[in-house]
């Protein structure tokens, strides 16, 4: 009899821990980084919890777009990663919900600044400057000159030779767009751009693609985040990185936990982890060079620095808002995609 009851207590204690196990649960992911960081958060993400992470990568955009699409019934908890200002527009279609981490104030002021901007409904996770990147190969066989000024991407010896991507889907080729309108005002950003047009030959879907297409030599230049770059040398590819001359843009990268989300603690679980040191400082390992946005993680060797870049003072308010995002994406389909080559 006593057998039987210490039996029965083992048996139940036993079903007691699978449940608890069990309700440890999942977590559905949108990363919107490059794929191998993603890959790499994941991972590392479920060696530590005992939580299986369902991860789609998708880019900035378009991540915007699903979470629209599935307000009434999301299907995803937490987004990670992409340019700051879809995740801002989020926030302000109520798409997203509010959370203060305990480790807020571990972070850079531009990271909490974007925080206390969307009323805590997302947060600075990183940050880098947009540029381009070039394949020197390429340039010495075609005895091309380096563009060093946005101005100096317009010259008629680059047509062809120069890939973006489409500022719909990408949260870089947004961050462009807005840092033009910024820099020259929007009639010329949108004059530039409709001349830019007759140099380039694709517009891409994701953000960092071009790049990657200049490092394998099927273009010559990608204008992308300048980590973006970067990475492509650092893999070993013939690519430098350029910070503009006339100055340039960049990106808050963000996080953010969707509103109605179905693993709301788990979601958090991951907000945390997401901004400790230990995790930020080992992106590199995945050459992801964007700057940190805790004040303690390493910053990478091959991180492009701000001190190094004129940068513009960029208008997160402004071109976070909805409705400016719908102005500009627009007039981009309008004057720039429908008569793109
Ligand atoms: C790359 C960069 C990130 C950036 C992201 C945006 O992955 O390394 O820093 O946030 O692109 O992607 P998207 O495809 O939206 O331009």
């Amino acid at each position: 009899m006593k057998t039987t009851t210490i039996g029965l207590l083992l048996m139940a204690a036993t079903a007691l821990s699978a449940t608890s196990a069990k309700a440890a649960g999942t977590l559905n992911l949108i990363c919107s980084a490059d794929v191998v960081i993603c890959e790499q958060m994941k991972g590392d993400f479920e060696k530590d919890h005992d939580i299986k992470v369902n991860m789609v990568r998708l880019s900035s955009g378009e991540t915007y777009a699903k979470i629209r699409a599935e307000a009434r019934n999301p299907k995803t908890d937490i987004w990670w990663a992409g340019t700051g200002d879809p995740h801002m527009q989020a926030a302000s279609d109520g798409l997203t919900q509010e959370y203060r981490s305990p480790l807020l104030d571990q972070l850079q002021d531009w990271a909490q600044k974007q925080a206390e901007g969307s009323g805590f409904k997302t947060v600075g996770v990183y940050a880098g400057a947009l540029g381009w990147g070039y394949n020197t190969e390429i340039f010495k066989t075609k005895g091309f000159t380096e563009p060093k000024c946005w101005a100096d991407l317009l010259n008629p010896a680059f047509k062809g030779e120069i890939q973006i991507a489409n500022p719909n889907s990408s949260g870089t080729a947004y961050t462009a767009l807005a840092s033009l309108v910024q820099i020259m005002g929007e009639d010329q950003a949108f004059d530039y751009l409709k001349k830019l047009n007759a140099n380039i030959s694709q517009y891409t879907k994701s953000g960092s693609a071009p790049v990657k297409a200049a490092a394998r030599g099927e273009t010559a230049i990608g204008i992308v985040f300048m980590h973006d770059a970067v990475a492509q040398t650092a893999e070993g590819f013939p690519v430098k990185a350029v910070a503009p001359c006339e100055g340039t843009g960049y990106e808050i990268g963000s996080m953010s936990i969707v509103k109605g989300a179905k693993n709301l603690d788990n979601a958090k679980i991951w907000y945390d982890w997401a901004l400790t040191p230990a995790v930020q400082s080992r992106m590199k390992d995945a050459k992801s060079f964007q700057l940190p946005s805790n004040k303690t993680a390493e910053i990478p060797k091959e991180a492009p620095r701000f001190e190094d870049i004129k940068l513009i003072d960029y208008d997160f308010k402004t071109y976070g808002e909805p409705a400016k995002r719908k102005e500009l994406l627009e007039r981009w389909d309008r004057e720039i995609s429908a008569k793109a080559n």
